[in-house]
């Protein structure tokens, strides 16, 4: 099989085309009208390739499993993987398979996306946590350093380490270096690559994590590669890690993975297989239009380039006009209909994929140049710049499983000090946990989220009246 074929797409159609009277699951027999308002925005079309489990493909017996192999094997032959599974619960799901069967120490960058938190809840892994340092003009995470991950290698002797690549704002760590050093330690590199999977495409992005050896990636399909929300692929360079994510996916993944889902991604990977470099290279020229563009205006700042590996995220600021990046948000998408990807409390990041088209990057180019012109008339004063003082990690009491499911209570933030955590307190974006369950809140953490509290940074997991869920047995 070539990658010009795309098996599972093709068997799911040609049990459309078929129109096998359906005495089986879902309800709606593949039929839209029952739901005319569905039927009318998203056509027949969604309803009648949607089967729970059946496929036409006589050469198989129609079982959807075997095609879905032949569609993972040509996905791994594109990535260049030895192995591939498909995800219909997103980058989530797949860091839920790859981390789930760690029983030993995982070491977690304290910026990790919260399924890595979950999956230590879901498995047996102990997180030893690699605390996370900011670039102090933008409170933009920075990546981790071969030597830091060294040390914490030497002290505990990680079965695996688990990396973020790139970053939500696309900054991006020597993965090369990391890994060798891993590889060195005997720990096994598990990389959350989410918003990567473009990097294949183009010699102008950093490498992929999995050409840098990591063990086993997972790439969230649906955010820079244009299939449908939820879709991911984990690709792996180690067979028997391969088989206990199969393993992990078979107990965490619903029976009934919808077959739109998969032919999605199969059909998705035919089409970059070969188009894919010139997709991502006209995104990426876009990308450098929009870039120059908005450099040209007054008052907009963007992102330093050593912060950002992935020139496709674009970051900028206004704060110079007096503007926080949440203000910005609001702004362009209550006076010039224009949604960005997420904001902070200095930046908005809008991200420009394959998706975008000339037209799409001149409406954002035009708002914010129009948005920087009123300001300018306000004359109003720059906003404030804070020095941001991270408080240390807190001391674990409990590990996050053994924490998660204690009785718990809350109360007011203010006379927490002492208490263990019974949830996450995280300031988002970016979404970095200053208290995990089971940590012991301290004066500094409780400083901190006060602080963050007070330039009107959201903090995830504080309640009304500034309180928060700590543990009863106290
Ligand atoms: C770094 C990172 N990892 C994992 C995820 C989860 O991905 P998904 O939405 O595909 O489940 C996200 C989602 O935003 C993310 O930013």
């Amino acid at each position: 099989m070539t990658q010009e074929s795309a098996p599972f797409w093709d068997a799911l159609h040609a049990y459309r085309k078929k129109a096998v009277v359906p005495f089986h699951t879902p309800g709606h027999k593949l039929n839209a009208g029952l739901f005319p308002r569905l039927e009318a925005v998203l056509g027949s079309g969604f309803f009648s390739l949607d089967p729970s489990d059946q496929v036409e493909d006589p050469e198989t017996s129609n079982d959807f499993e075997q095609v879905l192999r032949v569609a993972e094997g040509l996905a791994a032959e594109l990535f260049g993987a030895k192995n591939t599974l498909f995800s219909v619960n997103g980058t989530t799901g797949g860091l839920h398979y790859l981390l789930m069967p760690v029983t030993g120490t995982l070491l977690v960058p304290r910026f990790s996306h919260q399924a890595v938190y979950s999956a230590m809840i879901l498995g047996e892994a102990k997180a030893v946590y690699l605390p996370a340092s900011y670039d102090p003009d933008w409170f933009v995470p920075l990546q981790l350093q071969g030597d830091q991950i060294e040390q914490a290698l030497i002290q505990c002797q990680a079965e695996a380490l688990v990396l973020t690549h790139p970053t939500y704002y696309g900054t991006a760590a020597n993965v090369r270096d990391i890994v060798k050093r891993a590889k060195s330690h005997g720990s096994l590199v598990i990389a959350d690559e989410a918003h990567g999977g473009h990097f294949l495409f183009s010699d102008k992005l950093p490498g992929t994590a999995l050409e840098c050896g990591a063990d086993a990636v997972v790439q969230s399909t649906h955010k820079t590669l244009g299939s449908f929300t939820q879709t991911s692929m984990l690709h792996f360079n180690n067979e028997a890690w391969y088989r206990k994510a199969v393993q992990a996916q078979r107990a965490l993944q619903t029976t009934s993975p919808s077959m739109v889902f998969f032919a999605a991604l199969d059909e998705v990977r035919r089409v970059l297989a070969s188009q894919g470099r010139d997709m991502v290279g006209r995104a990426l020229e876009l990308a450098g239009e929009c870039r120059r563009k908005l450099s040209e205006l007054k008052g907009v700042e963007l992102l330093p380039s050593h912060l950002q590996a992935d020139p496709m995220k674009i970051v900028f600021s206004l704060r110079d006009l007096g503007l926080t990046g949440i203000e910005v948000e609001r702004l362009l998408r209550m006076d010039y209909n224009v949604q960005v990807e997420l904001s902070d409390y200095y930046s908005v990041l809008a991200l420009i994929s394959m998706g975008d088209t000339k037209d799409s990057v001149e409406r954002l180019v035009e708002a914010v140049a129009d948005l920087s012109k009123r300001r300018h008339q306000l004359g109003l004063a720059p906003l404030k710049r804070y020095a941001m003082k991270v408080p240390a990690l807190p001391p674990i009491v409990f590990g996050l499983r053994q924490a998660f499911f204690r009785k718990q209570t809350t109360t007011p933030l203010s006379r927490a000090e002492g208490k263990i955590s019974g949830g996450f307190l995280t300031p988002y974006p970016p979404g970095v946990p200053v208290i995990a369950p089971g940590e012991r809140f301290t004066a500094e953490v409780i400083e901190y989220l006060f602080w963050c509290h007070s330039i009107n940074w959201p903090v995830r997991g504080l309640m009304p009246e500034q309180k928060v869920v700590i543990l009863e047995d106290n």
